[in-house]
């Protein structure tokens, strides 16, 4: 790759190659389609990120430990990510900077500075050590994005309690079985929430000692405490207690092929990664209003929707709403948002709303003229899409790739690298990265000297590999050391996700190895689905796939046999679809049902959920040979 001249460096530079580089300022970056290739070609000066003017010097002389040391630190030691994402602003002087904008669907725009949410949630610190919660408590959310959120999140950091954030779409079945697993202490969610998941549950979740409730609490609601009333008898003063790197800060669930879901641990440490990252894969800088469209009860809206953000010390925008293209183009433009962070179901809803050519140029009646970066992460990015975003918002948009155990974006296509519409990008300095010849379950296979090997050749794939080594890497699964070792091989991390890697060292999707369901960005477990629509009286049997859909990518779809004497009509159909989402929420419920008697199984029994994929997309079945009943 040419080097790309340097921009004018970053309050956040100066670590590893770019160290060496000397920044200088120069002209605004010019991006354009390269006919053979079809890659966007970037010339001229990427906005920020001087860092990375040379990929591969920068690879070869980044170095956690300097990332690490550059973090502000405890004043008594130590690292905590609030105080990296909140205090540490406020202590170098850019206290009265916004720190968040939540906007609203109507109605005013709430703002907050870092000075007031330092004050804030150092008061809902106070608020949980007076309750008795100590570190390594469990603190839940379940709440949607308000203002509240952030200060719970930040406030029960700084108390060094472990925060477990829950997606306030989830049913009630994910709520409870995830805080049964991971025993919450606290719940802070709203009156709504609460009567509707959790209430009536409660004496099966004896160690929740306290649920907070935000905003207006209408009922009498037994065993709950005011989040006005906490707060309000709170102190503002409160001081860190010294944290180690290494102490638990986060917990993240998040689905595997069978069996329970899994609770990945991350650390304060994890903080030196976001804020690398952030800087690498999304262009962030300090003067930046950044939109963030995930939902932060997912890894996605913690991580680069509050933890990120907050310790690059920009400005973040927080949308209040649903998805709606009109109005979505109308916060970009009103909030003057300059780097944009999204989904590619995001972006497939925004390109039915806003073709390239149509009486209807939405964009084009809005001024997006503060845009200059846009992101996607989550699920594969079309190639279409990039191209649309360079042709209809102006800018291509930017494909990266991480899971929920990596804790950072580790594979990007770069801020100050050459676009390839369709492929991941490249693995960020700091990360190595290697392609492993697999079996069909994604397994590493191992050579005739008992060692894993790498695919050479580019149109060969093999399951997606990491190094272990950088700060938000997961400690390990919730009480499941068996799993957390099953998810390595011969040192390398494991990522279950097929890919092929071209000559220069991009890496294209390919799919996943196992049956987990990506829809809309998010991660569903087929185990937990089947499991639900086994209580409904009607059904024997489950199995869940997910269907490619144009927009979500794809959607969960249920295969069930019935149990006699039930008729399998449109009526009970109905019935489970509703069943299943009372139980489950809209996020994870399945979107369709079909009803077979003779669903494929293994000769243990076990759904072959290969095979229903398979005969739903018409492909070829493969290899049959487990094959016990339900063959065609
Ligand atoms: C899985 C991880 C999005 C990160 C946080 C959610 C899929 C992620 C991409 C991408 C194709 C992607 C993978 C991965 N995925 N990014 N750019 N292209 N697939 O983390 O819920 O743990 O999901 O999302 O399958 O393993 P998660």
């Amino acid at each position: 790759m040419d080097p790309v001249p340097t921009g004018a460096s970053g309050p956040v530079g100066g670590r590893g190659a770019g160290a060496m580089i000397e920044a200088e300022s120069g002209p605004t970056v010019e991006r354009r389609m390269d006919e053979a290739s079809g890659n966007i070609v970037k010339s001229g000066v990427p906005a920020v990120s001087p860092n990375l003017a040379d990929y591969a010097l920068s690879c070869r002389l980044f170095d956690w430990r300097q990332a690490t040391s550059e973090l502000a630190g405890l004043p008594g030691g130590g690292v905590n990510i609030a105080h990296e994402a909140v205090d540490r602003h406020v202590l170098e002087g850019r206290g009265e900077h916004i720190a968040l904008r939540c906007v609203p669907p109507s109605g005013a725009v709430v703002t907050l500075s870092y000075t007031r949410l330092a004050a804030l949630s150092n008061r809902f610190a106070n608020g949980l050590h007076r309750l008795g919660v100590r570190a390594g408590d469990r603190v839940f959310t379940l709440l949607g994005r308000c203002p509240e959120l952030y200060v719970a999140v930040l406030g029960t950091l700084k108390n060094k309690s472990v925060l477990c954030p829950l997606f306030s779409a989830f049913g009630p079945d994910p709520v409870v079985q995830r805080m049964t697993l991971g025993d919450a202490r606290v719940l802070v969610t709203t009156q709504a929430l609460y009567q509707r998941k959790i209430a009536d549950r409660r004496a099966g979740l004896p160690g929740l000692e306290h649920v907070v409730i935000v905003g207006p609490s209408t009922a009498d609601l037994p065993g709950t405490v005011r989040w006005d009333d906490l707060m309000e008898a709170a102190s503002e003063e409160f001081t860190i207690p010294a944290t180690d790197p290494e102490d638990p800060a986060l917990l993240h669930f998040t689905s595997g092929t069978t069996g329970r879901p899994k609770g990945a641990v991350h650390v304060h440490g994890a903080v030196a990664a976001h804020r690398v990252t952030a800087e690498y894969a999304l262009d962030l800088h300090p003067d930046d209003v950044y939109w963030c469209t995930a939902d932060p009860g997912w890894v996605t809206g913690m991580s680069y929707g509050v933890i990120a953000p907050l310790a690059a010390g920009v400005t973040v925008v927080v949308d209040e709403g649903e998805f709606d293209a009109a109005r979505w183009y109308r916060v970009l433009e009103s909030e003057h948002v300059t780097v944009w962070y999204t989904a590619p179901t995001a972006i497939r809803m925004l390109m039915r709303a806003t073709p390239r050519t149509g009486p209807f140029d939405l964009p084009r009646s809005h001024d997006l003229s503060a845009l200059r970066f846009i992101a996607s992460v989550g699920e594969p990015l079309n190639p279409e899409a990039v191209r649309w975003g360079a042709d209809v918002l102006g800018l291509p948009i930017h494909d990266n790739y991480w899971q929920t155990e990596t804790g950072c974006i580790v594979i990007a296509n770069l801020a100050a690298c050459d676009i390839r519409p369709g492929s991941m990008g490249r693995p960020l300095p700091g990360f190595q990265a290697e392609v492993l010849a697999a079996d069909e379950q994604g397994r590493p296979v191992r050579d005739g000297a008992g060692r894993v090997r790498p695919v050479t050749d580019p149109a060969g794939q093999g399951v997606l590999a990491l190094r272990p080594g950088w700060p938000s890497m997961f400690r390990g699964y919730l009480d499941d050391e068996e799993r957390y070792r099953s998810a390595f091989v011969d040192g390398w991390y494991v990522t279950g996700d097929l890919v092929r890697r071209d000559s220069d060292g991009y890496l294209w999707f390919v799919g996943r190895a196992d049956d987990v369901i990506k829809s809309a960005g998010h991660l569903i477990g087929p185990f937990e689905v089947e499991s639900a629509l086994m209580e409904h009286p009607a059904v024997a049997e489950a199995g869940v796939i997910g269907r490619p859909d144009p927009v979500a990518g794809t959607v969960v779809k249920a295969f069930v046999s019935l149990r006699p004497g039930f008729d399998p009509g449109p009526e009970l159909c109905t019935d489970i679809l509703a069943f299943a989402r009372r139980k489950l929420g809209p996020a994870v419920a399945p979107r369709e049902v079909a009803f077979d008697q003779n669903l494929p199984k293994t000769r243990s029994g076990k759904v072959m959920r290969r095979l229903l994929r398979a005969r739903e997309q018409g492909l070829p079945e493969g290899d049959t040979s487990t094959l016990e009943s339900g063959s065609a």
